[in-house]
């Protein structure tokens, strides 16, 4: 049985102060989920790694980095490399957030580069596809994820290392605006992703982890998290509060 990831994506927020309160208050929290078949992972900013490492260390909740950069080392001003972030014992790394693709101009190639450099790294990759509104409406969403997973699949040794790593579907207009995507229009997505991969390999395909992310939120967790092919949420927003980010995880159990 697929475990459930409920992650948060903090993004650029946070304070010493606030950051040091949330992780004290989600490590609290996530106690009363021991025994569930459910893993917690935190993305905070690269400057509260340290803080996330000294809080979480010992206890079942994982974190990860947001961005990284493909190179090992070297002349990258304001970069950070992927071994930096295995000094904080991240376990998990974010690629391709639509964020970065649309902000910071990350193109499929590029992404590519950085999710062969997570996983040749040894860390878990969870690699974010999704469509923007003008491509839902032109009726070709299946197109632009297919194009986003096959960006990756053509450039990775082996099918195997999907073994290791996990796929958000965030639909771009529903990243931030309040509009989540309906739980059909979600499962739809979902189950187009894992046949994708079905059509390699039976066994990858049925253990992938496929997370929605997009205004999750803990009124309409219930609706998403039930749906069979999503395996948990990628939040934004409601993961800066403990309480949301945790009645979440609550839908789920
Ligand atoms: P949101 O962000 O929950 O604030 O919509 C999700 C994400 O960007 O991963």
């Amino acid at each position: 049985m697929r475990k459930c990831i409920i992650a948060g994506n903090w993004k650029m927020n946070g304070t010493k102060e606030s950051v040091r309160n949330l992780l004290s208050s989600i490590k609290e929290g996530a106690k009363s989920f021991k025994n569930s078949n459910l893993q917690f992972v935190v993305f905070p900013p690269h400057v509260f790694l340290d803080e996330t490492e000294r809080q979480l260390s010992g206890t079942d909740i994982s974190w990860g980095a947001q961005n990284f950069s493909h190179h090992k080392n070297g002349a990258y001003t304001g970069e950070i490399s992927i071994s930096m972030l295995q000094e904080f014992h991240c376990r998990y790394v974010l690629v391709g957030h639509s964020e970065r693709r649309i902000l910071y101009g990350e193109n499929d190639d590029l992404i590519a580069s950085k999710f062969v450099a997570a996983s040749d790294a040894g860390l878990i990759p969870i690699l974010c596809v999704g469509e923007t509104l003008d491509e839902r409406q032109s009726g070709i969403t299946n197109q632009v994820i297919n194009r986003q997973l096959v960006s990756v699949l053509k450039v990775v040794s082996s099918l195997d290392v999907f073994r290791n790593a996990v796929i958000a579907y965030e639909p771009v207009w529903a990243i931030g605006t309040g509009m989540n995507a309906t739980k059909e229009q979600a499962a739809d997505v979902h189950a187009y992703i894992r046949n994708q991969f079905a059509n390699y390999d039976a066994s990858i395909a049925e253990n992938l982890q496929i997370l929605y992310g997009g205004s999750l939120k803990p009124d309409n967790a219930s609706d998403l998290l039930a749906m069979e092919d999503i395996d948990g949420g990628l939040i934004g927003g409601a993961s800066l509060k403990a309480d949301d980010f945790l009645k979440i995880a609550e839908k789920r159990t």
